[in-house]
């Protein structure tokens, strides 16, 4: 059965020795919840935080890689890099990836495969921009991202793969999707992979919502039936607040 998952994409923040302080003060939160709780550090940061993290139940998970092994790629980091520090999941296909560095969905799916074939977990975001919202665009838009990066994939690479619904005009805006619209969306991601893999296999993929999440709306969005976590940006660079989120399942 599918899981409950929280991750903390922590972007382009905290240099060593602020990465340093955030991972003490993860160490000594508490969890109550059955989540399955991530970080993602800079790709700088992810040896030591892999070490200091390594008796905890927090996995330390990168936020990106290249779709290549390796060669003339310069600023690029490989999935045998990244196995080779111990880290077995990445976050693909950021909204910021794709606005900021040009990713589109074609790119997307050579750095899933890649990622997949080294025994990567990942964690694919899509999401749609306001204007698509507006005009009421926004299943089909999600609907295409999916399709393109994923559905060229066999049933059974959907166990390593966890999807992360982040609409672009709820990521760092302080405005969050209501619980509903994220519910309504989930709902239809799922119907969607239903549709080509089957009910089992839509059952068993664990869906995120991402945008704005804070402690004092997480337990609302999460409640909901097809909201099986959440990839938090901002709120995950307190422990304590990360933490409240975690719990709030
Ligand atoms: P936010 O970012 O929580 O700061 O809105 C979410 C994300 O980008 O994953």
């Amino acid at each position: 059965m599918r899981k409950n998952i929280v991750a903390g994409n922590w972007k382009m923040n905290n240099d060593l020795s602020q990465t340093e302080s955030l991972l003490a003060d993860l160490k000594v939160q508490t969890q109550t919840s059955n989540a399955e709780v991530m970080v993602a550090p800079t790709f700088t940061n992810l040896y030591q935080a892999n070490e200091a993290l390594k008796a905890s139940n927090i996995e330390v998970i990168a936020q990106n890689m290249h779709f290549a092994e390796k060669g003339a790629y310069t600023g690029e980091i490989s999935a045998s890099m990244l196995k080779s520090i111990g880290v077995n999941t990445t976050i693909l296909g950021h909204s910021e990836r794709r606005e900021y560095f040009k990713e589109n969905d074609e790119l997307l799916a050579k750095k899933v495969d890649a990622a997949l074939a080294n025994d990567i977990r990942v964690i694919f975001c899509f999401g749609e921009e306001l204007a698509d919202r507006k005009s009421g665009n926004e299943e089909n838009i999600v609907e295409g991202q999916i399709k393109n990066a994923l559905f060229h994939l066999e049933a059974s690479a959907f166990k390593d793969i966890v999807l992360a619904y982040e609409p672009v005009w709820a990521i760092g805006t302080g405005e969050t999707a209501s619980p509903e619209q994220a519910q309504d969306m989930h709902a239809f991601i799922r119907k969607t992979l239903a549709n080509t893999y089957g009910v089992e296999v839509a059952n068993s993929v664990s869906i995120l919502y991402g945008g704005s999440v804070k402690p004092a709306n997480a337990q609302e969005i999460f409640s909901k039936p097809d909201v099986d976590g959440g990839l938090i940006g901002g709120a995950s660079l307190k422990a304590e607040d990360f933490f409240a989120i975690v719990n709030a399942f």
